[in-house]
């Protein structure tokens, strides 16, 4: 179930969180597919790859920050929100 929360502006933002612990469920496809159907229909969408292995990453070719944001949140060493890329 989406979470309830809030962007900087107050507009109310969804969080959907594709999870199964069972690998090669589609997980990664599934995340990817909903942002490009939603980004088409003019929602703004903001994915986050958390999975060290960073295939959504390089579905969308991007090639320079695997495993950045996972290594970040095991050793709580800092990232830049500069890390975020706009893709479309
Ligand atoms: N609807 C589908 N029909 C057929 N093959 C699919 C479908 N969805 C995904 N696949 C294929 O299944 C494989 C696993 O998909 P995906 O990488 O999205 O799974 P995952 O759950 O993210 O895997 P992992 O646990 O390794 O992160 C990929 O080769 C993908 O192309
Ligand atoms: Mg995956």
């Amino acid at each position: 179930m989406p979470a309830k929360c809030y962007s900087l502006q107050h507009m109310p933002i969804k969080i959907i969180a594709i999870a199964n612990q069972k690998d090669g469920t589609a997980k990664t496809t599934t995340t990817a597919a909903i942002a490009v159907l939603l980004s088409r229909g003019g929602v703004s969408v903001h994915m986050v790859d958390m999975d060290p292995q960073a295939s959504l990453t390089r579905a969308f070719g991007l090639t320079d920050s695997t495993d950045r944001l996972y290594n970040a949140l095991r050793t709580g060493e800092s990232i830049s929100v500069g890390d975020s890329r706009v893709l479309w």
